[in-house]
């Protein structure tokens, strides 16, 4: 279905065409003085030297041309030359009876869908997630279900960080504390226990304690180095005690992204693509692009337009261990092989720019990648404390993602038990505190431009005033009662009651409504989610403010009435349909 606003420049278009003007003058904009009108139309002023005319002239035989046009119900030639446009309520009101019916609202599908993979999330196996994590898996989200919402065929991969130098820690850690296991026995050929030597509690304190040690420690480091080596060697015991470390990591992993209501089609890792680095590496030595420097295999990837250093990209060190970058590399050739992709985005902490850069350039040198594929990098700033430094415990330390929720359920707990009036029980309460908490999280930050730091406060996220989830919330379960009210009377809900506006604000709320295609492809062709939330922001206050003037429930002349719900339906649709491609619901009361 065309946006509202191709429908409208086409029919400014037919006017200048008419009065004798190219039509492309009739381009038309969302005003700038939304006091005087609704839209505008520059075209005359912009045509004025081409015709060697004063632009209130063409703007008036414009405004002629149109005479009794159904798009519009007021069109004025305002000095110098601006067209001043108000759309006809039952132009909008048509419109929003076809968006209502149509699928995803009217927002148009691509002809060739694109096969996208998201990399985000990244959390390191038996590391504890961080806030760093928070963003990746927040962000991620969002931009995958708007990928998939806009009509493309995306698969989100979680890409943990499974196989570099922490496994070698836990490994060494676990080998001073019980020197004793199978698991360490060289000659050892049979079965190793079902049952992990460890609990998840164990293995994140166990983690930060060999890390901690290895920085002391030099020959502590040396160990864990082997370690990893010898893991990624294919030593027997200590991939067995890498499965267990997976299995036990991996399983909490999910159960908190599950509370993030965060989910990924793939959980593969970097040691998923282990076995292919060495005929990776074959075919970039073949093709000329890897040479040795200093005893390391590197790639060159400056170009000579850069501004800064680009150093090389390195893929085996000397002692022939593989990095982070050759993971990433393979991994990209993974999936060009499965599936083959036409973009890849990558959601990432923004100060991994650089090295996604060398990546990239890589992957496209050694032809690792189509021509025509995309890698895209999304950079997302920092998380931090009122302070304006990187979000902390009271205490100092790295924030957990796991108490930061609890702390964020709290406050809203709090917040919903000391409601005046409260009828909710306690147990609903509980559950519905974690719904709002997660609004409040998620929206505190998509509302940010991704690749700006923000300031995480709790407080003012979880407010049900200003721009925040619970604002939004609250506005959503607000129509569901009207709604659901409304149904106990036996009436009924139907588009084709919709009728025009008869007020500025309720005009006003059709229009935002009519907007969300354009939004929509916005947020899809910019990777930004933040556009979504600030059209919901927009869109929920224009909603409030008509709420405010008008008795809904009480109206008598049913026409009207109707058409109201019909209103309210659609806005609650729209609404629930943006804070899903957020990744957030809402509940049916609060
Ligand atoms: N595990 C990494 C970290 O915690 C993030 C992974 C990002 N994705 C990637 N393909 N490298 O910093």
């Amino acid at each position: 279905m065309e946006k509202l606003l191709d429908l409208v420049s086409e029919e400014m278009k037919q006017a200048f065409e008419a009065a004798g003007y190219d039509g492309g003058l009739g381009k038309v904009t969302p005003s700038n003085r939304p006091d005087l009108c609704e839209y505008q139309c520059n075209g005359a002023m912009a045509g004025a030297k081409q015709y060697k005319k004063a632009p209130m002239a063409i703007a008036q035989d414009v405004v002629n041309a149109l005479g009794e046009s159904k798009v519009f119900a007021e069109a004025g030639a305002v000095n110098p030359g601006f067209l001043n446009l108000k759309l006809n309520p039952a132009f909008v009101r048509n419109y929003l009876e076809r968006m209502a019916q149509a699928e995803k609202f009217g927002l148009e599908m691509p002809e060739h869908p694109k096969k996208i993979v998201i990399d985000y999330g990244g959390p390191n196996v038996a590391k504890p997630l961080h806030v760093g994590h928070l963003r990746s898996a927040i962000i991620g989200e969002s931009v995958k279900r708007i990928a998939r919402y806009a009509g493309h065929e995306v698969t989100g991969d979680i890409h943990l960080g499974d196989w570099g130098l922490q496994m070698g820690l836990i490994i060494t850690e676990l080998r001073e504390r019980q020197p004793d296991l199978l698991y360490f026995e060289d000659n050892y050929e049979g079965e190793y226990p079902a049952e992990a030597p460890f609990t998840i509690s164990e293995l994140e304190e166990i983690y930060p304690t060999a890390s901690a040690k290895s920085k002391e420690d030099a020959a502590y480091k040396e160990k864990a180095m082997d370690a990893t080596f010898k893991l990624q060697s294919g030593v027997r015991g200590y991939r067995a005690l890498w499965k267990h470390i997976m299995d036990v990591s991996v399983a909490d992993l999910k159960k908190n992204y599950k509370n993030l209501n965060v989910e990924f089609d793939l959980w593969k890792g970097e040691s998923d693509v282990h076995d292919l680095i060495p005929a990776m590496v074959e075919e970039m030595k073949k093709g000329g692009y890897a040479y040795l420097s200093e005893g390391a295999l590197v790639v060159d990837v400056k170009e000579e337009t850069d501004t800064k250093e680009v150093p090389p990209c390195m893929i085996l060190k000397s002692d022939g261990a593989s990095l982070y970058n050759t993971t990433d590399l393979a991994t990209i050739m993974d999936r060009m092989d499965k599936i083959n992709p036409d973009e890849i985005i990558y959601v990432v902490d923004k100060r991994q720019e650089l090295y996604f850069e060398q990546v990239f350039r890589c992957a496209r040198k050694t032809k690792l990648v189509r021509p025509e594929t995309e890698l895209k990098f999304l950079g997302f700033g920092t998380m931090n404390g009122k302070d304006g430094k990187p979000f902390k415990t009271r205490e100092g330390g790295v924030m957990r993602l796991e108490s930061l929720l609890e702390e964020i359920n709290g406050e809203m707990y709090r917040k919903i038990m000391s409601q005046e009036n409260r009828t909710m029980p306690e147990g609903e309460a509980g559950e519905t505190a974690k719904i709002v908490a997660l609004s409040a999280v998620k929206y505190g930050d998509l509302s940010n431009q991704a690749s700006k730091d923000y300031i995480f406060d709790i407080d003012r996220f979880t407010s049900s005033e200003g721009d925040t989830g619970p604002y939004i919330l609250y506005t959503i379960a607000r129509m569901k009662s009207i709604l659901g009210k409304y149904a106990e009377t036996g009436g009924k809900t139907d588009a084709a009651a919709l009728q025009p506006a008869s007020g500025a604000s309720e005009k006003d709320l059709m229009l935002q409504l009519a907007g969300f295609n354009a939004m929509m492809e916005g947020a899809y062709a910019e990777t930004a989610p933040h556009k979504v939330c600030s059209y919901i922001y927009d869109l929920a206050n224009a909603f409030n403010r008509f709420y405010h003037e008008t008795k809904i429930l009480t109206e008598e002349d049913r026409t009207k009435k109707e058409g109201w719900i019909a209103l309210l339906a659609l806005t609650r649709d729209v609404l629930e349909t943006c804070i899903g491609v957020l990744g957030f619901s809402a509940p049916d009361r609060m």
